[in-house]
């Protein structure tokens, strides 16, 4: 029981968020909040806009529109979409605001200061016709590793690679109506010297690996691990764009450059817990969880966010802590990077840009959150990635979800009303075939809440499914409607096990099935805040369960989806 402190990737405000994004990093941090909080942790979860990056001019520039006009749009979309998918967090906050800016600025200063930073001669693109330097995604031409003719200025869709801007052939500009052929001309950055951190970041990512003791999933430490392989060297932190968090260097020629988005993003979670400490009326707290040996943090990700997560971040605060302002001590790195795969949609990725996408809203108020919560993690790219598809959903989601739980919890239910008048019967004693599905019970809540502890979601939601498969198989067999005429003492028994394994697996689906686990506890008494009471992980069922206690009238609590109701594949 302590405090932890848990990051999702700040999303770009960009475009709205879609079902890749909830299934790689915000649906998992969210299970694992909630998770945690039952165990009885302090828990603090940020997340927020992530409002800088070259994306966000050019969409701006296409649209005809200030960068900020952009954000202000996405921002609270963005919001507004996680919340309706029961992602709660405890702040919802934006790269944008002034105190992101000066934490930003602060840390690039305690890194130049100590020699972590370096002013270096570059050539980069420029356009004659705009007058000004081309940032990556400004730039198009022929990949020169496959030749694709319309590849990116530092990557390539078709064949993944990624090279220098310098390296693209037959470059042009992306800009709307400029047409004149980008020039390479000398101008200064600012580099990290991530080769001074080689050293300590192998030590960092050899304390997480397999043989640890609370290893990092494999992408995070193969990723890293390959990194610094490879050799650390340093990286540009500054671009030539007028969108973004100002150079702190006062005596040197900044105009036109902004901290890189990368830089400045990851210092978002520090911000962001800041300013949900100054709204709690404690501006100190903070520190409580950036800077206390004793919390653990958490980042969830998605994968190709691993190197600046376990590269470029942890040496931004390793390098910060050679120079800790009085009152502060030094920050903590994250205990783990939760990385996911992709969730591809069909055969296609999920794209934003391509609009190849389901979003979050759009799916809730036709499926509703449980239904997307359920699917998402049952098919989690924890290790490879996955598949979204309409017929898999239906699928899986009304014969798992519907047909084995909602079923179950209906039948035991409605059961209980129709011939015990809503009560729990008091029955004879109970045998070893009770015993054994009470065993399964305490087995699955066991192990569901070990894969939890592990990060492994999907395998936790799965082993609560198995039990409630084991819940029917035990109703079938006992057939408590031929029992009712036969022996009435026998049939009661029946019942008051299954509604002690309806509550004892309600209680497990808390974190995954927030709401509809609360109206189903909330049959045995329990309102919302006391069936997600903090510290209740371990409740026993049994004592929700007590002979003569009166149950609320049942819900269906999943209605089937039918065919017509789901969209064409892919549409
Ligand atoms: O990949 C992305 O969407 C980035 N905006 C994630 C940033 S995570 C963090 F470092 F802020
Ligand atoms: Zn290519």
């Amino acid at each position: 029981m302590g405090k932890i402190l848990v990051t999702a990737a700040l999303p770009y405000a960009n475009g709205r968020v879609h079902l890749g994004h909830l299934a790689g990093a915000y649906l998992p941090a969210d299970v694992y909040v909630r998770w945690r909080r039952l165990k009885g942790d302090d828990v603090v979860f940020v997340c927020g806009s992530d409002e800088h990056g070259v994306p966000i001019t050019l969409n701006a520039i296409k649209r005809g529109c200030s960068p900020q006009e952009v954000v202000d749009e996405y921002h609270p979309a963005n919001g507004a979409a996680f919340a309706a998918a029961g992602v709660q967090f405890d702040i919802w906050s934006r790269t944008s605001s002034p105190e992101h800016h000066a934490l930003s600025q602060q840390f690039f200063t305690r890194l130049h200061e100590q020699g972590f930073i370096d002013k270096r001669e570059i050539q980069q693109l420029y356009s004659e016709q705009s007058k000004m330097f081309l940032p990556d995604r400004y730039v198009e031409g022929t990949c020169p590793r496959c030749g694709n003719t319309d590849a990116r200025g530092d990557q390539c869709d078709a064949c993944g690679g990624t090279y220098e801007v310098t390296e693209l052939k037959n470059p042009r500009c992306a800009l709307p109506g400029d047409t004149s052929k980008p020039v390479l001309k000398s101008t200064a950055h600012w580099f990290l010297l991530l080769d001074k951190f080689q050293k300590p970041l192998e030590a960092y990512v050899a304390a997480h690996g397999e043989s640890s003791a609370a290893p990092w999933r494999l992408n995070s430490l193969r990723g890293s691990e390959g990194w610094l392989k490879m050799g650390l060297r340093a990286r540009c932190i500054t671009r030539d764009t007028e969108w973004g968090v100002q150079i702190p260097l006062g005596n040197e020629d900044v105009s036109g450059k902004r901290l890189y988005v990368w830089f400045d993003a990851p210092i978002g979670y520090v911000t962001f817990t800041q300013q949900l400490f100054a709204q709690r009326g404690n501006p100190g707290g903070w520190k409580d969880y950036w800077q206390n040996p004793d919390c653990p943090i958490y980042n969830f990700i998605g994968k190709d966010n691993i190197p600046f997560h376990c590269i470029t971040w942890p040496a931004m605060q390793l390098g910060a802590n050679g120079k800790v302002p009085p009152g502060e001590r030094p920050y903590s790195l994250a205990t783990n990077v939760v990385a996911n795969e992709f969730l591809n949609f069909g055969a296609d990725k999920f794209s934003k840009s391509k609009g190849n996408l389901i979003e979050i809203g759009w799916f809730v108020e036709r499926f509703g959150a449980e239904a997307l919560r359920y699917y998402l993690t049952a098919i989690a790219p924890e290790d490879n990635d996955s598949t979204f598809t309409w017929s898999d959903f239906a699928h899986r989601y009304n014969g798992e979800l519907a047909d084995v739980w909602g079923n179950f919890v209906h039948r035991t239910l409605t059961f209980t009303h129709k011939y015990f008048e809503g009560m729990v019967p008091e029955g004879a004693p109970a045998g070893e075939t009770e015993a054994k599905l009470r065993a399964e019970v305490a087995a699955a809540r066991a192990e569901s809440a070990a894969s939890l502890d592990g990060f492994r979601f999907k395998a936790a939601l799965g082993r609560v499914l198995d039990a409630a498969r084991a819940g029917n198989r035990y109703f079938d067999e006992r057939a408590p409607w031929k029992q009712r005429k036969d022996d009435l003492a026998a049939c009661g028994t029946t019942i008051r096990v299954c509604l002690e394994t309806v509550a004892g697996l309600a209680l497990a689906l808390r974190p995954f099935l927030p709401d509809s686990s609360a109206k189903i506890l909330g049959a045995f008494g329990l309102d919302g805040a006391a069936a997600h009471k903090a510290g209740s992980a371990n409740q026993d069922a049994a004592a929700l369960v007590k002979p003569g206690t009166a149950l609320a009238q049942p819900e269906v609590p999943f209605k089937k989806i039918e065919e017509k109701d789901l969209p064409a594949e892919k549409a």
